[in-house]
C-alpha cells in the first residue's frame, strides 16, 4: 500500500503525514487530537509550557486519542538577549505601551519572576508523562534524555534546520559522537583525544583512513567517572597543568 513506509512502520500510524508542531501556544490539544485520530501523527509544539502544564498536555490528549501523538519542545530554549532585560527594561517599555493598556481597560502587566521555560526542567516532566513520540528542534537532547526516552518507550524525532543538524541527530540516534564531544565529555584536548584513540584508549572508528573519528558516548562511560587531574611538575602549590594543542 502507497500509505505503508518506514515512518508509518515506525511511529505506528497510518499514513506519512506529520503535522507540524506550532509554539508560541499556538497548538491545540483537539487540532492534534484530530490530526492522530485521522491517522497522521498530531504533534503539539510545548516549548513556553511549564513542566506541570506539558503533563497536564499529555493527559489532555491522551483523553481525546488513542493514536500515537508527538509533543515538541525547544532543546536551545534560552534567549542570550532575555539576560540583559532586567525589570527597568521591562518598564520602559511597558511604560510605552501604558496609554494602548489604557485605552483596553487592561492592567498593565507585572515584571513576571522568570522568562521562558528550563529545557530540562521540562524534559523531565516530558519523560514523566511518556508521550508516544518525543519531537525536538533547535538542537540535539543529551544522550542521557534520549536514553531516558528509549527505555521508557517514547519515540524521538528531531527536526533538523542545518545540514550540520541533520548530521549530528543521525550520529546521536546511534548514539555516536565526534572526537571533538568526545575529548570535551573526558576532559581532554582534541590534539590528546585523537592520540588515544589509534591506542585504543578510546574506542572510535573511522569509515576509512582520514575520515572523521566516531565515538559511542556509552564507550565514555568509565572515562567520565575515571577522570584524573595531573599532579603538578613540582610542590609549588600555585603551578597549573595545561593542556596544548
Ligand atoms: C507559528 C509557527 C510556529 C511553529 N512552531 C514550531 C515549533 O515550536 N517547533 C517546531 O518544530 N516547528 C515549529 N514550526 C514549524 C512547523 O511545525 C512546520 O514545520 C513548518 O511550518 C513547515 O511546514 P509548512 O510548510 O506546512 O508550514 C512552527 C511554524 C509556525 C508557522
Amino acid at each position: 500500500m502507497w500509505n505503508e513506509t518506514a515512518a508509518t512502520r515506525l511511529l505506528k500510524i497510518a499514513y506519512p503525514i506529520v503535522q507540524g508542531p506550532f509554539g508560541g501556544g499556538l497548538s491545540s490539544v483537539g487540532l492534534a487530537a484530530t490530526v492522530s485520530n485521522l491517522g497522521g501523527l498530531g504533534s503539539f509544539g510545548a516549548h513556553i509550557f511549564s513542566p506541570g502544564q506539558i503533563g497536564d498536555i499529555v493527559a489532555h490528549l491522551r483523553e481525546r486519542t488513542a493514536s500515537p501523538f508527538a509533543i515538541n519542545l525547544w532543546v536551545d530554549n534560552a534567549d542570550p538577549a532575555m539576560a540583559q532585560f532586567d525589570q527597568a527594561s521591562f518598564e520602559r517599555h511597558v511604560e510605552r505601551l501604558r496609554a494602548h493598556y489604557a485605552t483596553l481597560g487592561l492592567d498593565l502587566p507585572k515584571y513576571p519572576d522568570r522568562f521562558g521555560q528550563n529545557f530540562d526542567e521540562q524534559v523531565e516532566a516530558l519523560i514523566e508523562a511518556a508521550p508516544p513520540v518525543f519531537s525536538f528542534v533547535f538542537g540535539i537532547p543529551s544522550p542521557q534524555v534520549l536514553q531516558a526516552c528509549r527505555s521508557r518507550g517514547i519515540l524521538t524525532v528531531g527536526n533538523a534546520t542545518t545540514v550540520e543538524e541533520a548530521r549530528d541527530g543521525e550520529w546521536a540516534e546511534r548514539g555516536e559522537i565526534t572526537l571533538e564531544a568526545a575529548a570535551k565529555l573526558i576532559g581532554v584536548c582534541n590534539m590528546t583525544a585523537l592520540r588515544m584513540l589509534p591506542r585504543g584508549d578510546i574506542k572510535g572508528r573511522q569509515a576509512c583512513a582520514g575520515a572523521p573519528w566516531v565515538v559511542r558516548s556509552e564507550d565514555l562511560a568509565g572515562f567520565a567517572k575515571g577522570k584524573r587531574r595531573k599532579p603538578p611538575l613540582t610542590q609549588n602549590a600555585t603551578q597549573r597543568v595545561l593542556d596544548f594543542q
